[in-house]
């Protein structure tokens, strides 16, 4: 009876072995991606849908904004899609400068579909390049941590569309 310690302590540690090898070596990636953003009109893929104050506004403290902006490979929005940015921006600084960041990268093409990166931080929104932390992920991204510069690329406010690039760096298994 006294060795049943040491035999449950065994299979633990053999079971907790085994789950750490299922995992794999930990790789490093880097893609760059294209959010496609729409920010208003019919069509808008970015929309507020809370605010504190008068109004909405980027700059407004408590804005809160629902995003779904397809992804592509290219800049061109006609090309292959890759996935979704689908989540939530609140302006979070009271002066407005920063926006916090809370949106999944959901792939649905071919090579990664059904697998997702989460990215969550403060952007500071208005500067040329943001940097956000890549915090998680799930399939082929399992315990993904990393980083996301974003850089607006192209904006057209007649159109109030944009283009933003985000080049992720991650590890995972
Ligand atoms: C919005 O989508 C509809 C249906 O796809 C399309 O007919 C319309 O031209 C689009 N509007 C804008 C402003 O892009
Ligand atoms: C992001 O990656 C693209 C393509 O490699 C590169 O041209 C661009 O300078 C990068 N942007 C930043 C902010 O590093």
């Amino acid at each position: 009876m006294t060795k049943l310690p040491f035999v449950i302590v065994l299979v633990i540690s053999i079971l907790t072995f085994l789950k750490a090898d299922e995992l794999g070596e930990l790789k490093r990636s880097s893609m760059t991606l294209y959010f496609q953003d729409y920010f208003g009109g019919n069509n808008a893929t970015m929309k507020p849908v809370t605010f504190s104050g008068d109004a909405w506004s980027f700059k407004q403290f408590g804005t809160i904004f629902c995003t779904d902006d397809p992804i592509t490979v290219t800049m061109d929005q006609g090309s292959a899609q890759v996935g979704r940015a689908q989540g939530i921006y609140v302006t979070s600084a009271l002066d407005g400068s920063n926006t916090h960041v809370l949106i999944s990268v959901v792939f649905t093409n071919d090579e990664f579909g059904g697998s997702t990166l989460e990215v969550q931080g403060t952007s500071k929104q208005f500067e040329r390049v943001r940097e956000v932390a890549v915090v998680g992920g799930t399939g082929r991204f399992r315990l993904a941590r990393g980083y996301v510069t974003f850089e607006t690329v192209h904006i057209d406010l007649s159109l109030s569309y944009s283009i933003i690039e985000g080049n992720f760096t991650i590890w995972h298994y």
